[in-house]
């Protein structure tokens, strides 16, 4: 068939046109289920068996921004605000490595309550004394933030483009541009961080026609992790009463990633957890390979509100012996090492 015909493509080149990619987002039944098998596949020839974790930690939910999507932007008065002291983070991160996380990553609205020195310090600290890969994902910055965290150890940057639409982004992110996103992603790999980068799946206004402009920005930046969940709708934002993202159609733009971006990490996102639970396993069956546990502690965790959380997830067990034990009854093995790029070019 003609679908088989585009997978058979990238399964080769790897390179999709939009057109092939909107044929693969348009799939159902037998032809979807077959894009599912192929990304799996693939996902099992570069990667194993092995699933990476990430270990999360959500350190403030200040944020200066006003993105419509979003829980924590700082029109939303309801929300109740707090910020982890650096003693906090650095003994969450000690305690998530003591368990056998390898990597951590440090999360945070815009808040500039944290001078970039600080970051630095804990960076340093946890480098130091902690054996872990770290990575930030604090929003928008200066080259020259991004620079002192890169040197003070900061192995990977988190920060999605959100939305390939250009109207769309300065619609829903007031003040700011996907020129200026763009710039970020530019500076970080500039300064040899691994990116993470990623986009969100049914926001309103995004047409099918955007999701393929979403994968194919994602190949062009040709990021080292992409983290692409649902929409999920907020009450205390513009955007509350609009459709969730669909669970299926976010599976078939993993696999879709997955098959043009055949080393790139992708994660099973907490977003499409927070839909259903079995969501996750599923994307883990169609290309994704990581897995990113929240560690925060309970009290800031209930209050990093980006999307409304499911109380199952918030009460998940996220115990590095738990997912072990989770992962190896889907057949699935936890990495032990860092989980670092594989791609050519990075460990040299
Ligand atoms: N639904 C799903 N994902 C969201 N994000 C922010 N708001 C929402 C929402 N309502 C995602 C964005 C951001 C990440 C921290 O969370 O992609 O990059
Ligand atoms: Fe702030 Fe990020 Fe939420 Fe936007 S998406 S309001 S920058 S935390």
């Amino acid at each position: 068939t003609k679908i088989e015909k585009v997978i058979t493509k990238a399964l080769i080149t790897h390179e999709l046109n939009k057109e092939e990619i909107i044929m693969l987002l348009e799939a159902e039944g037998k032809d979807k289920e077959l894009l599912f098998q192929e990304a799996d596949k693939l996902r099992k020839n570069n990667f194993g068996d092995e699933v990476h974790l990430r270990g999360i930690i959500e350190f403030s939910n200040y944020c200066s921004r006003e993105c419509f999507y979003c829980g924590l932007r700082c029109q939303n008065h309801v929300v109740n605000r707090n910020r982890m002291t650096i003693d906090e983070i650095y003994e969450a991160a000690k305690e998530a490595r003591n368990q056998g996380y390898m990597t951590i990553v440090l999360q945070s609205g815009e808040d500039s309550w944290y001078k970039v020195d600080i970051l630095a310090e804990l960076i340093n600290k946890m480098k130091d004394n902690l054996d872990l890969a770290i990575t930030m994902s604090v929003g928008e910055h200066s080259k020259n933030f991004y620079k002192i965290l890169r040197e003070a150890g900061a192995d990977r940057y988190l920060l999605k483009h959100e939305t390939s639409d250009k109207e769309l982004f300065e619609k829903l992110r007031p003040g700011t541009t996907l020129q200026g996103r763009l710039n970020r992603l530019k500076d970080l790999r500039e300064l040899g961080y691994q990116i993470g980068g990623g986009f969100m799946v049914g926001l309103p206004g995004q047409s099918i026609e955007t999701l393929a402009d979403d994968i194919l920005l994602t190949k062009e930046l040709d990021v080292e992790m992409a983290g692409i969940g649902p929409f999920i709708p907020h009450p205390e934002t513009p955007l509350r009463g609009y459709p969730v993202g669909s669970v299926s159609m976010v599976l078939k733009v993993i696999a879709i990633t997955r098959l043009l971006l055949p080393l790139t990490h992708l994660p099973a996102t907490t977003a499409l957890a927070n839909l259903s639970p079995e969501g996750r396993f599923k994307a883990l069956s169609c290309g994704a390979n990581v897995i990113m546990p929240d560690l925060t502690p309970m009290i800031y965790k209930t209050n990093y509100e980006i999307y409304p959380k499911s109380s199952e997830l918030l009460n998940f067990d996220n115990s590095f012996a738990s997912w072990e034990k989770e992962l190896l009854q889907h057949g699935r093995r936890v990495s032990k090492d860092y989980g670092h790029t594989p791609k050519p070019g990075f460990f040299a």
